[in-house]
């Protein structure tokens, strides 16, 4: 538990927290916004939907005014794409844009450093309608203008830039984490293709960064799971491997080094899977490698090789119940690896595994490989939080928190360049599978998924736990 003395981080570590747009601000079709995918596919899960989620459209001061409470010197957040440009292309909304010079500008008059992510999971829905949104190739250039228009207006306060967020999560939940039109929904092509136009847009941005802003440093936030093999036997050691390169290197590989991974390419060749590319795609990622990579760990994997009777392409589903042991389903790529529940490690509500000799794991393991600055952009353990008298005791949390941080200290130490720690999340948001009853946050916020109630923010233990953690640089942790 926290509360031990232990040794600080480096001199100008990051500390804040993150959220992203469609999670937190609601507002989702006022003052001139008009729906992103997200906004739709939230409608009739059962869940809360996007609509008002945090109201920190409404209470972004209130919500700054916490951040400095809690001694945040970094804010993560993203922009929404269909509140600056409703339609996707076209006239900027005014509107959208005063709420995002007003939120930058009262984070830089509080001395609370902006980490934009430029798009997470939110589409506009109108270039859904329009040709399929990621689907086909002309989002690329739709999704360049709307980030071009961002490092212009913004460029001059925001030097460190985050293109895409999971990428990785994009392309294993592929229907959720888009609105993929039903025609193509046998087809898993489809996940590998927008994932490329993905990397075409990415890559495209980081070079305009590169260009445009003084100083300007491109990155992005991968959601990154290390793979553990389930034993020794050379099989599940070959399954590791080809889950890792098919599920973090095909990312990495693509950012840092401008390729994608021989191994894992050639499989979704063999399996009809790969990406349709034009020439010239590959110089294009070549010339917008990333500067930095945001890190958002929650939990470590583990895999085996398919067992022959289970060797057919099987998509993951994501426990939607918080029942422990109610996952939907495991991942199996044929003849490739097999995901399965990790049997020496705890997990959460959802199943998610808790391991936080992972985050030292991966950060030594990307850091070896790429040698790139890092900051942990999510880290977080989703509960259902208990407001009781007004307070929320989620020592849970701290305790997953602290754990974390001890091992990312213990990754610096050990060489690696790490360079904030920024958790999910700030005050709780929407889940993105779990509504309201999964929260993340420091701050509670009072709502559920049935009643949007009064919305108040009520800072939980682990709010005050951090500011401690802030304020000793880690030392308190
Ligand atoms: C990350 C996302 O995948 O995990 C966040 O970037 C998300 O948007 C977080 O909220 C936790 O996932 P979930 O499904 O529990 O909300």
């Amino acid at each position: 538990m926290g509360g031990n003395i232990r040794k600080e981080m480096p001199k100008g570590f990051l500390w804040g927290a993150s959220t992203s747009a469609y999670q937190v601000e609601g507002a989702a079709e006022e003052d001139g916004k008009k729906l992103s995918q997200m906004d739709v596919l939230n409608r009739g899960t059962g869940f809360a939907d996007a609509s008002v989620a945090s109201d920190h459209y409404h209470r972004y001061k209130e919500d700054i005014a916490l951040m400095k409470e809690c001694g945040f010197t970094a804010y993560r957040f993203s922009f929404s794409w269909s509140r600056i440009f409703p339609d996707g292309v076209g006239e900027a909304n005014p509107k959208g844009l005063e709420f995002y010079d007003n939120l930058v500008d009262e984070l830089v008059k509080n001395g609370i450093r902006p980490v934009p992510t430029i798009y997470h999971y939110d589409m506009p829905m109108a270039l859904v309608e329009k040709y399929d949104g990621w689907v086909s190739r002309q989002s690329v250039d739709d999704f360049v203008a709307y980030g071009e228009f961002l490092i212009r207006r913004y460029g001059d306060r925001i030097k460190d830039w985050l293109i895409i967020n999971e990428q990785s999560i994009i392309v294993e939940f592929w229907k959720k984490k888009n609105y993929v039109p039903e025609k193509y929904h046998g087809d898993p092509q489809v996940k590998f293709q927008i994932n490329h136009h993905m990397n075409l847009g990415q890559a495209k941005l980081s070079k305009r960064i590169h260009e445009l802003v003084e100083g300007g440093r491109s990155g992005a936030a991968i959601g990154y799971s290390p793979v553990y093999g389930l034993d020794s036997t050379p099989k599940n050691m070959l399954a590791m491997l080809n889950a890792e390169d098919l599920k973090n290197h095909f990312f990495l590989d693509i950012y840092f080094k401008g390729k994608y991974p021989a191994g894992a390419f050639r499989y979704l060749e063999e399996h009809g899977m790969a990406p349709v590319m034009e020439a010239g795609d590959m110089d294009i990622i070549r010339e917008g490698k990333l500067d930095f990579l945001g890190v958002n760990y929650y939990a470590s994997k583990c895999v085996r090789f398919p067992d022959a009777d289970k060797n057919e392409l099987t998509e993951a589903k994501s426990n939607l119940s918080g029942r422990k042991g109610a996952m939907g389903a495991y991942e199996v790529m044929p003849d490739f690896y097999q995901y399965m529940k990790n049997p020496n490690a705890d997990t959460n509500d959802w199943d998610w595994t808790i391991d936080p000799t992972g985050m030292q794991y991966l950060l030594r393991d990307i850091y070896e490989r790429y040698e790139i600055p890092m900051i942990i952009t999510e880290n977080g353990l989703g509960a259902r939080d208990v407001l009781e008298d007004g307070k929320v005791h989620d020592d849970y949390r701290i305790d997953y928190w602290s754990r974390h941080l001890q091992a990312i200290h213990r990754a610096i130490e050990l060489g690696v360049d790490v360079r904030g720690f920024l958790p999910w999340s700030f005050v709780d948001v929407l889940s993105t599978s779990n509504g309201y009853q999964k929260r993340y946050g420091l701050v509670y916020v009072n709502r559920d998924d049935e009643d949007i109630k009064d919305l108040a923010r009520i800072p939980k233990d682990s709010f005050y736990w951090y500011q401690k953690v802030i304020a000793t640089n880690g030392a308190h942790c």
